[in-house]
């Protein structure tokens, strides 16, 4: 056997012993066919949706045909919605502090704020995800072009941002 051979040889031996030490070297199972796959960890808030939005809890009057409207537009958004038929939504906004000029049909329930009126699904999530120091937002009336309330002729509208001490400001304009 010449010298050179010899060389390789050797170094072929410290190859194969690298690679085994550096398999000895892993956590047990790790890298294994037969090891378990990791349980997912579960959102602290889960939904039937699986979207991670908080139920919307509804206050309408039963004959409220833009409620339902409205809901069905939360839905399609992937909200989960549970809607409540009152006879008079009056005293829920009185005990929920929704100012009188900001009052619309409907008040529903997100989390901890208020959402009065025909708010948009989208300006909802914005909240949710920037937890403005609000008590809630509002649409107020009921205006032709805000979700559950289309129609031909569809007129600007402002979502007022309202806080528990008094007053509001444009939170978003449509
Ligand atoms: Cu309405
Ligand atoms: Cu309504």
């Amino acid at each position: 056997m010449k010298t050179s051979t010899i060389w390789m040889v050797a170094a072929g031996a410290t190859v194969a012993l690298a690679a085994v030490l550096l398999l000895d070297a892993r956590r047990p199972g790790e890298g294994s066919a037969a090891a378990p796959a990791p349980v997912p960890v579960a959102p602290a808030v889960a939904t039937p949706s699986g979207t991670g939005l908080p139920e919307v809890v509804v206050y309408k009057n039963p004959s409220c045909t833009c409620c339902t409207q409205w809901i069905a537009h939360l839905q399609r958004a992937g909200f989960t919605v549970t809607a409540h038929d009152v006879d008079n939504v009056g005293p829920i906004k009185r005990q929920q502090g929704v100012p009188e000029p900001l009052e619309s049909c409907h008040t529903a329930i997100v989390g901890d704020y208020i959402v009065e009126g025909h708010v948009p699904a989208d300006v909802i999530a914005r909240m949710l995800r920037e937890h403005p120091a609000v008590a809630g937002i509002a649409v107020a009336g009921m205006p032709v072009g805000s979700p559950g309330m289309e129609g031909p002729n569809p007129q600007p509208y402002e979502v007022m941002a309202f806080r528990a001490e008094g007053g509001w400001s444009v939170y978003e304009r449509r």
